[in-house]
């Protein structure tokens, strides 16, 4: 039997390089080998409280792109999170065994507390078990997720290795993260920080979406320092970030003649940046086209995510109907 694949992203506008290598790829390679089901995580999305608007246009642009970079509703279940109710059912019998310690260890939920100070409410605290029961109520053996996603995978095992203790069965798998290309992948932003990330500045994603002009200006403007001294130095990590991005759309020959070019202190980051720029547009266009294309037609995505919807509600209803036999909630003879 095939074994079962979740994932999701949180619809907050378009999606970028990031999401697409850290997360994407692997869901269209995967779709063809596993039982797959991919979602758009809306429920999760509310810790920000958006306007109903921006929300459901958030929801449809996202399900637009997974249908053009490649998501192939006959091949795996597409849904919105919050068509299926059960996964929230779920989500509150996992909390009553997820700790308010453990949670507060979690290092997304620390960040947010330092970024968002007059907002840490419960959704937040509680994140990780959504995504649990988001995972579990599939009970998926595989999670394609970038490296950031970590920690919350282990904290997914955690609990339903938990529940598996506590009612003495062996219900939930354990779920690990992956990825197609082995290692979990990190995808720099464009302005020398970490990863590249929507909440970041403005400047530091490349939207897959956006104008070829706009994603040129981004590149042109990355940020760079005033090049090598030595011979064969190792390079700052805003460098290292730009060749990083070249990995994902630059031929060899092109890398390799930058990075000569850099070890022999030649390096002229203008001509490296029209080249990333070249190539970025090369990989993006048909993608921004498709998604244009697909964001035209109402009808397919209400189609996709209806029909979505109905096959992930199936494989939940299994499951709940399970759990709530294994907690005791039990029908009277
Ligand atoms: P963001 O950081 O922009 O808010 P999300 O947290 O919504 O992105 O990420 C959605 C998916 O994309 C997750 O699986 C995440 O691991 C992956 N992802 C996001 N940014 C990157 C990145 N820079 N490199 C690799 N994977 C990423
Ligand atoms: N936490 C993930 C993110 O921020 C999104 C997500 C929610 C998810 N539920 C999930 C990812 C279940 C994989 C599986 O990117």
């Amino acid at each position: 039997m095939k074994e079962t694949v979740v994932s999701g992203i949180r619809p907050t506008g378009k999606l970028h390089l990031g999401n697409y290598f850290g997360a994407i790829a692997s869901f269209i390679r995967m779709q063809n080998d596993y039982n797959c089901f991919f979602f758009i995580a809306d429920i999760h999305s509310l810790t920000t409280h958006p306007v109903p608007k921006d929300l459901h246009s958030s929801v449809k642009q996202v399900l637009a792109e997974y249908i053009a970079l490649g998501l192939d509703p006959n091949k795996c279940t597409l849904f919105v999170q919050s068509d299926v109710p059960q996964v929230t059912e779920l989500y509150t019998y996992m909390n009553m065994n997820a700790y308010k310690g453990e949670l507060e260890r979690s290092v997304t939920f620390k960040e947010k507390v330092k970024s968002q100070p007059d907002n840490v409410n419960a959704g937040l605290l509680t994140y990780p078990v959504l995504m649990a029961a988001d995972i579990l109520i599939h009970r998926a053996q595989k999670v394609p997720v970038g490296k950031d996603q970590k920690q919350h995978l282990e904290m997914t095992r955690q609990f339903g290795n938990r529940f598996n203790r506590m009612y003495n069965v062996d219900y939930f798998p354990e779920p690990e993260a992956f990825s197609y290309n082995e290692e979990l992948v990190k995808v720099p932003g464009l302005t020398g920080g970490g990863k590249m990330s929507k909440s970041n500045s403005e400047a530091d994603a490349i939207f897959i979406a956006d104008s070829q002009e706009t994603n040129q200006k981004k590149i042109m403007r990355a940020k760079t320092d005033s090049g090598p001294i030595e011979k064969n130095q190792n390079k700052p990590q805003e460098i290292q970030n730009l060749f990083d991005l070249m990995k994902l759309v630059c031929s060899k020959k092109i890398i390799d003649q930058y990075e000569n070019d850099y070890n022999n202190c030649e390096i002229k980051y203008g001509e490296l940046k029209k080249a990333l720029a070249i190539d970025m547009e090369i990989f993006l266009k048909p993608h921004r086209e498709k998604i244009s294309e697909i964001l035209q037609n109402y009808k397919l995505i209400a189609e996709v995510a209806e029909i979505g919807a109905e096959k992930a509600k199936a494989s939940a209803n299994k499951t709940i109907s399970e759990v709530r036999e294994i907690i005791g909630f039990r029908k009277f003879y």
